[in-house]
């Protein structure tokens, strides 16, 4: 059968002329004026491929995985070997200008027939509730992810996810950062909420360039490399060890840049330079595409649901009240739903006598095991005002400001599996030290 083309780009005409001189392989449905309308075409199912034969520079990630979603294959013309890589590594099949119509067509095919592997492999990896293109196949995302990056030697990716209510996400991957990097790991934090990015607050970095959107642009032009990753990142210095940080867009109106199909690539391109890449997620669970009739429009959730895909290991963490813990249990449930195969390790933060009565833990747990869902809490957290908020006006972190704090000692339990006590002494009584760098 031949394959359907769509085509785009004022060099148009030779290519389809010469295409439709072979009189088989591919066959030419339409000519496109522009790049916006040889996306509608791919999306109205009209073909199977697209050859793009000016301008592949306009062609970006987002793009190219809505037209693979639609089943369509991209083939860019471009004699410059740079562009031919970016190219490649978003996904689209380059060939030089010059190409004889044979061969154009052969690139074609070889494309179209590969994109049924690549397509799945794609959205085994990238596609889930944060996607438009499909629900299903998220139980094999996250196990596709751990596979590949236990095959490929690179970091594991963490998240932090917590329901509404501020439980403490946020003071939780901060601590989790600086404790895993004092231990000597290399250690990405990446502040992927977008409704109350917090993460450069709480360090005490004066940052409104948002580096985690700088790395999804990026990402999502294909020119994503270590030094690009360096450049968007702040290294945050403690005097027990040192932490790379993409800052969130503090701007809520900036939750558009960051698309899901460049937070995975950003997130994979971090996990192969860090050991661990840990992750503040947003609390909202909800697929976006509830809320709004257009499917392939931006998702504000999509950067929580996609950390939570991709994570190797995710940590819930409810507050231990009255209203975190009903909240915590339903959060749980929708976690389930949203991405099966996230197997959460609960933990319970904030927890006082004051608000649960005496002996909190048992209480805590005697509730977990009516109301909650199967499996343990892992981590009972104190509350512990005075060490947050001197950690909060000093934009430090909890090893330096308050070494000894039973909420530091319970968060770097938690992440290190050998910590031992005194090691704390390390940071004691130092104020954070950090020397930004770009
Ligand atoms: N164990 C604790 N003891 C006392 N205060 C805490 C504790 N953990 C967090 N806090 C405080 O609770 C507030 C919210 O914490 P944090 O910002 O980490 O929550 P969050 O879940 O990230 O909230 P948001 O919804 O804003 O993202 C902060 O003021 C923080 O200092
Ligand atoms: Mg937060």
């Amino acid at each position: 059968m031949s394959i359907p083309v769509v085509t785009v780009g004022p060099g148009q005409e030779d290519i389809v002329s010469g295409l439709e001189r072979l009189r088989g392989p591919v066959t030419v449905v339409r000519r496109c004026s522009e790049l916006a309308e040889l996306l509608a075409a791919c999306q109205s199912g009209l073909a199977a491929a697209a050859v793009v034969a000016e301008g592949s520079g306009e062609l970006t990630g987002t793009l190219v995985e809505r037209m693979q979603a639609a089943g369509v294959s991209i083939v860019a013309l471009t004699d410059d070997p740079l562009e031919a890589s970016r190219l490649r590594s978003i996904g689209v099949v380059p060939a030089p200008p010059a190409i004889d119509a044979r061969s154009l067509a052969s690139s074609i095919t070889d494309a179209v027939d590969s994109v049924q592997d690549r397509f799945s492999v794609q959205t085994v990896l990238h596609a889930g509730f944060s996607d438009a293109v499909s629900r299903a196949p998220v139980r094999a995302a996250a196990t596709a992810s751990v596979t590949t990056a236990a095959a490929s030697g690179a970091g594991r990716i963490l998240a932090v996810w917590g329901p509404a209510g501020s439980p403490g996400r946020t003071l939780l991957a901060v601590n989790i950062a600086a404790e895993l990097a004092a231990t000597g790991k290399s250690v990405v934090l990446v502040d992927a909420d977008t409704y109350g990015a917090s993460v450069s607050v709480l360090l005490g970095l004066l940052d409104e360039s948002a580096g985690l959107a700088q790395a999804c642009r990026m990402a999502d032009q294909g020119v994503l490399d270590d030094a690009a990753l360096d450049r968007a990142s702040l290294e945050v210095f403690t005097k027990s060890g040192s932490f790379r940080v993409l800052t969130g867009t503090t701007r809520a109106d900036r939750w558009i840049e960051l698309r899901a199909s460049a937070l995975s690539k950003v997130l994979e391109r971090a996990r192969e330079k860090a050991d661990t890449v840990v992750v503040d997620t947003g609390f909202c669970l909800e697929a976006d595409e509830e809320l709004s009739f257009d499917s392939m429009a931006p998702r504000r959730n999509a950067a929580t649901l996609r950390s939570l895909e991709v994570a190797d290991e995710v940590i819930a963490v409810g507050a231990a009240d009255a209203i975190g813990m009903p909240r915590l249990v339903r959060g749980l449930a929708e976690l389930a739903q949203a991405v099966p195969d996230a197997a959460p390790r609960v933990v319970l933060n904030k927890v006082r006598r004051s608000s649960v009565g005496r002996s909190p833990r048992k209480q805590l747990g005697e509730a977990w095991q009516r109301f909650g869902p199967t499996g343990d809490i892992e981590a009972f957290l104190p509350a512990d005002s005075e060490a947050c908020d001197a950690a909060l006006l000093s934009g430090s972190v909890l090893l330096e400001c308050a070494p000894d704090s039973a909420l530091r000692l319970a968060i770097a339990r938690l992440v290190c599996a050998d910590f031992q006590q005194n090691r704390t002494s390390a940071g004691r009584s130092t104020r954070a030290m950090r020397l930004l760098t770009r």
